[in-house]
């Protein structure tokens, strides 16, 4: 039975992105889990697959797939998630007991402090179990973005948000800089501002990276053209952008 359980931050999908912390925990750990994907979005699959032979080379080690249900669509999106979580941790407790590893680890896209529902499922894992467990923080897609477009998310003394679509769509506005994750709705068309600036990536650090940056007007139509051409080639994207006030 697993006691010990690693929540490991793997960064947005290459290996340079991960830390020294989580590259020593991970060659001497032995059992790791991984959310399966089914269907073109399998290619997630393959990226934490080739994270761990990366750093385990040719070491003994295993690869649990934990094939988590699809989100009821409903619309109370609160209870949805809450019932989505709970189906979550019934089906890692009892994955957790399957196995002889005192430890194991489980890779968290990105950085596990934000838009990651696994901190909130082994809380409910532990409640029940009294499952041990450890957060190792990983460099997160947000980093990227700024890195890659050269551009800081704060100016002096400046404030920022981390949001996402339904934010926008609620609003219509934004007052602070502002990070939107999770945005398959190109919400950002909605924004009347017009002296906003937009800094759009996708597939960030892996080799199909795509970056985007300029008024928002002037951007919005070649950003949605390009992300729904690479969505349908792919299958699926990953994308992240940055809103800021044009300073005059
Ligand atoms: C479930 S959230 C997880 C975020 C993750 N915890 C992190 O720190 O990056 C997945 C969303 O993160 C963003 N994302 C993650 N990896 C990305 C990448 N390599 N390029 C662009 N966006 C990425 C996208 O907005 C995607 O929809």
């Amino acid at each position: 039975v697993v006691k010990k359980l690693y929540l490991i931050g793997m960064g947005p999908g290459d290996p340079k992105y991960l830390t020294l912390e989580a590259v020593n925990l991970m060659k001497k750990l032995k059992l790791f889990f991984i959310p399966g994907k089914k269907g073109k979005k399998f290619e997630l699959t393959r990226i934490r697959k080739d994270i761990l032979s990366f750093v385990k080379g040719n070491d003994d080690y295993q690869v649990v797939e934990v094939l988590f249900p699809e989100r009821r669509k409903s619309l109370n999106y609160e209870e949805t998630v809450q019932e989505w979580r709970n189906q979550k941790a019934k089906i890692l407790k009892e994955e957790l007991q399957r196995h002889e590893e005192d430890e194991a680890g489980f890779l968290i896209w990105g950085d596990p402090s934000i838009y990651d529902g696994h901190i909130a499922i082994i809380k409910e894992v532990v409640k029940e179990t009294g499952l041990e467990f450890e957060v190792i923080p990983g460099i997160s897609a947000f980093q990227v973005l700024s890195a890659h477009h050269k551009e800081p998310f704060t100016d002096i003394g400046e404030s920022l948000l981390f949001t996402t679509p339904r934010f926008i769509r609620k609003n219509k506005k934004i007052d602070l800089n502002t990070v939107v994750f999770l945005d398959n709705y190109e919400s950002y068309n909605l924004l009347i501002d017009e002296d906003l600036e937009m800094f759009w990536g996708a597939y960030l650090g892996l080799k199909e990276e795509v970056l985007i940056s300029g008024k928002l007007s002037e951007v919005r139509k070649k950003v949605t053209e390009i992300r729904r051409k690479l969505r349908k080639e792919k299958g699926w994207i990953m994308e992240v952008y940055f809103l800021k006030k044009v300073k005059r």
